[in-house]
């Protein structure tokens, strides 16, 4: 059973190794430790038992908008709805925070990840070129935390 919880130090190792294994530039592991001071109660983990399986990061800015930093979950963890637990537990503790929208950038090649925000109540709000690099454009997706589509 995998359960959502508050990352620690002693996930790092873990984090790490997930975070290089999903990105062609991953950050830093000093970063990702960082974020554990600069984003507590907003750095969260998906475990199954020790083992970490997926992980978020997120900042509030300005008191009203929550950043989705980055996301992942380990390639053989994936398509099992991990990734959108961590993403809904996440946009409720930007709520909690007094965020009114959560955002992110994405990679414009990235139509895995597109297609799961554009699931979980992201759409597609603007380009933002040269994000990742010269020629390597992203898309910023946003999602209204308080907005209710009707049924
Ligand atoms: C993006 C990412 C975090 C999604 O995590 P995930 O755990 O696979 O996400 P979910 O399982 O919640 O959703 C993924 C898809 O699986 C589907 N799914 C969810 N539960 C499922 C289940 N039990 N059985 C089958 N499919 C399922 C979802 O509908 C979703 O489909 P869609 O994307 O076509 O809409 C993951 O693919 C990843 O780590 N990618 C590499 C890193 C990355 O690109 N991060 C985003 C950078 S901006």
């Amino acid at each position: 059973m995998v359960i959502i919880a508050d990352a620690t130090e002693a996930d790092l190792n873990q984090i790490y190794e997930i975070e290089s294994k999903s990105f062609d530039n991953p950050y830093p592991y000093s970063l990702l430790r960082a974020y554990l001071f600069l984003a507590s109660k907003l750095y969260l983990v998906a475990k199954n038992g020790d083992k970490v399986v997926g992980y978020v990061i997120g900042i509030i800015q300005y008191g009203y908008r929550g950043h989705i930093v980055s996301i992942a979950v380990k390639p053989e963890y994936r398509n099992q709805g991990i990734g959108s637990e961590l993403l809904n537990e996440i946009e409720q503790r930007f709520k909690q925070n007094g965020a009114r929208y959560s955002y992110l950038e994405v990679s414009i090649s990235n139509l895995s990840a597109i297609s799961f925000y554009y699931t979980n109540g992201y759409i597609i709000s603007y380009l933002r070129k040269n994000y990742y690099g010269r020629g390597k454009h992203a898309f910023v997706m946003i999602k209204n935390l308080y907005y209710k589509f009707l049924d």
